[in-house]
């Protein structure tokens, strides 16, 4: 596998972190994920954005965002021959500098940088499963608006969910359901779609965003305004989105089976309506 590292196309093998490396030390970084549909990545702009966003929030300097679609059509042209659909991870650290100081490194440190591309697996989900989800007291930090590197609370609160039997697990932030550990949720009540608003406390989903936006085009109501969790019993029907999620319909929170337990008839809609966008790359 040929990864990108630091301006050198390489075999994963070869590739050295040093030790000093900010990202190692202190997950002092940021990160993108993409999926191409029929071999383009989705909403491409809307991610390089989001990359370009989360650098300047932590103030690293990165000038070569644009570089980025050479890179992953270089390592896709390397990779992936098969004519399949791919996910690529785009990793920025704060480069490597010693000795170990929590300040930034001197100016002309440069960042780190790496690119991957791997295949995505076959997609053997169907819209009329759903999945249970758990929930969680969100103990991350304030700045979840940032795509950052570290992840532990995601990383404790996803194997949580796995040791339940549940595909995801949903912080609640002041009795409210903001996001998933990798997702943004949702959920509808009375053909309402509800979502809990841009701010601090969610990752601006590049999917919630094209959900809103196929709200809109089907004239399809939406609140921006968070799920409390003593209204959960109120709802129709829930559901979370992803880049590799896409839209999965949520049948059991905890304990509380939705709908008996079937996924619901707006969360069917909107995953239709992705997918013919996705493929088609419209909207
Ligand atoms: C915390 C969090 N919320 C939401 C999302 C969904 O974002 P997107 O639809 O851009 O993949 C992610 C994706 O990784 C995430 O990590």
């Amino acid at each position: 596998m040929i990864v990108y590292f630091n301006g050198k196309y390489l075999e994963l093998n070869d590739v050295k972190v040093s030790p000093f490396d900010r990202g190692f030390q202190y997950a002092d970084g940021v990160y993108e994920v993409m999926r191409t549909y029929k071999g383009k990545f989705f909403r491409y702009e809307d991610h390089m954005q989001r990359l370009a966003y989360s650098l300047n929030e932590i103030k690293i300097k990165f000038d070569k965002l644009n570089d980025l679609t050479v890179i992953l059509a270089r390592l896709v042209d390397a990779n992936n021959q098969n004519n399949e659909e791919i996910t690529a991870y785009i990793q920025v650290t704060r480069g490597a500098a010693f000795p170990r100081k929590h300040s930034f490194p001197p100016e002309g440190v440069p960042p780190t940088v790496f690119v991957s591309t791997s295949a995505l697996p076959q997609n053997t989900f169907s819209i009329d499963e759903g999945i249970k989800v758990i929930l969680e007291q969100d103990i991350r930090w304030k700045r979840c608006d940032i795509k950052s590197i570290s992840l532990l609370p995601s990383i404790l609160a996803n194997q949580h969910a796995l040791e339940q039997s549940a595909g995801e697990a949903v912080w609640v932030n002041d009795g409210s359901l903001t996001e998933g550990s990798h997702t943004n949720f949702f959920g509808v009540r009375e053909g309402v779609l509800y979502t809990a608003p841009l701010s601090n406390l969610i990752l601006s989903g590049v999917t919630r965003k094209v959900i809103l936006e196929i709200c809109d085009s089907l004239g399809i109501q939406v609140k921006e305004s968070a799920i409390k969790e003593n209204e959960l019993e109120s709802f129709d029907e829930f559901f979370i989105t992803g880049t590799t999620t896409e839209v999965k319909p949520v049948v059991q929170i905890n304990n509380l089976i939705i709908s008996s337990g079937r996924p619901g008839v707006l969360t069917g809609k909107l995953y239709e309506a992705f997918i013919k966008i996705a493929y088609s790359h419209s909207l």
